[in-house]
């Protein structure tokens, strides 16, 4: 099973355009798809992720590729949130760069593994946390939160219709057992959306569990966090690009490279994939590519 597919890969390796001793760092290194490619062309990586996972796919993966990382400068990798990215890219000797990639929300590798409970569609705890250390998995906040609470959180972090019902589900059905799996869960939301006789492209839990991984892992926070502070790390000319997956964070990072006067925008309208892109990797079908360069 392959960890990550990247999206995007050309369109986000043309924009920063690796070459050798170029500096860049990527915040969300995952499966490190976008990383090999700079590598392979001479650039120079700091890579991020909070998952300890992916750092230890990626070591792997550049142990067994076939091209050579000629020094041990030329990929650092550290577990972290980005939010801190401006202190950690001083700390490794990468605070003036030629690209920033942030490739946002999760990897195919998460959705997969059943145990961490990011998917209805493996039966697994309802944990998350992209980021084992973090105190609070879905579980805590579909087992103590108030209906009102939880029907805030799925209609502010996804527009689920249905979010009232949803959270009034859940608080019923935890009086008899507290909801422990993704099934479980999943389970609860299929059966308000039969009550309501309401049908759709979507499977009925993806709204809601997308809510519930926002809140847990504090992503639009995050991401908010961490944008200006690319801003003293980027040379002039050099460039930041973001890839999202749902309009929240879309409409973060479109609101920060219109407002940001050290910023020129190079994509007027965001960039997404092509069909046969969306054909081999049907996960890439809601990729946003949104750039901008330092002035
Ligand atoms: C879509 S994947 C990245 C895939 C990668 N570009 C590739 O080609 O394989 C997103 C990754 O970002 C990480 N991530 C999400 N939020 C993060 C944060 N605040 N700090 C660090 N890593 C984060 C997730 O753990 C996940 O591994």
């Amino acid at each position: 099973m392959k960890y990550h597919t990247p999206a995007l890969l050309q369109e986000v390796i043309d924009l920063l355009d690796p070459k050798p001793d170029k500096k860049f760092i990527d915040a969300t290194i995952g499966g490190g798809g976008h990383t090999l490619e700079i590598l392979k062309r001479g650039g120079k990586v700091l890579g991020i992720d909070r998952d300890p996972d992916a750092i230890e796919h990626v070591k792997k993966e550049v142990h067994s590729s076939q091209f050579t990382v000629h020094s041990s400068g030329d990929l650092v990798l550290v577990q972290e949130n980005f939010n801190r990215i401006g202190q950690i890219a001083k700390e490794k000797g990468f605070e003036k760069v030629n690209g920033i990639l942030f490739d946002l929300g999760v990897s195919s590798h998460q959705l997969e593994a059943a145990e961490r409970g990011f998917s209805f569609e493996k039966n697994g705890p309802l944990d998350m946390r992209m980021d084992p250390n973090l105190t609070v998995r879905a579980f805590d906040l579909v087992n103590n939160f108030d209906q009102r609470r939880l029907n805030e959180i799925f209609k502010t972090y996804s527009q689920e219709k249905l979010s009232w019902s949803i959270a009034g589900a859940i608080c019923s059905a935890r009086q008899i057992k507290p909801i422990e799996t993704t099934d479980e869960l999943a389970e609860i939301i299929k059966e308000v959306y039969r009550r309501f006789r309401k049908k759709g492209r979507l499977h009925p839990a993806t709204k809601t569990f997308q809510a519930l991984r926002v809140v847990v892992n504090s992503e639009l926070l995050n991401l908010k966090e961490a944008l200006p502070q690319t801003l003293d790390l980027l040379i002039t000319g050099g460039r930041l690009v973001v890839v999202s997956f749902h309009s929240l964070e879309d409409e973060i990072v479109k609101r920060f490279f219109k407002h940001e006067s050290k910023l020129k925008v190079l994509t007027p309208k965001p960039i997404g994939p092509k069909d046969l892109e969306i054909r081999a990797n049907p996960r890439s079908r809601s990729a946003k590519l949104r750039a901008a360069e330092k002035v």
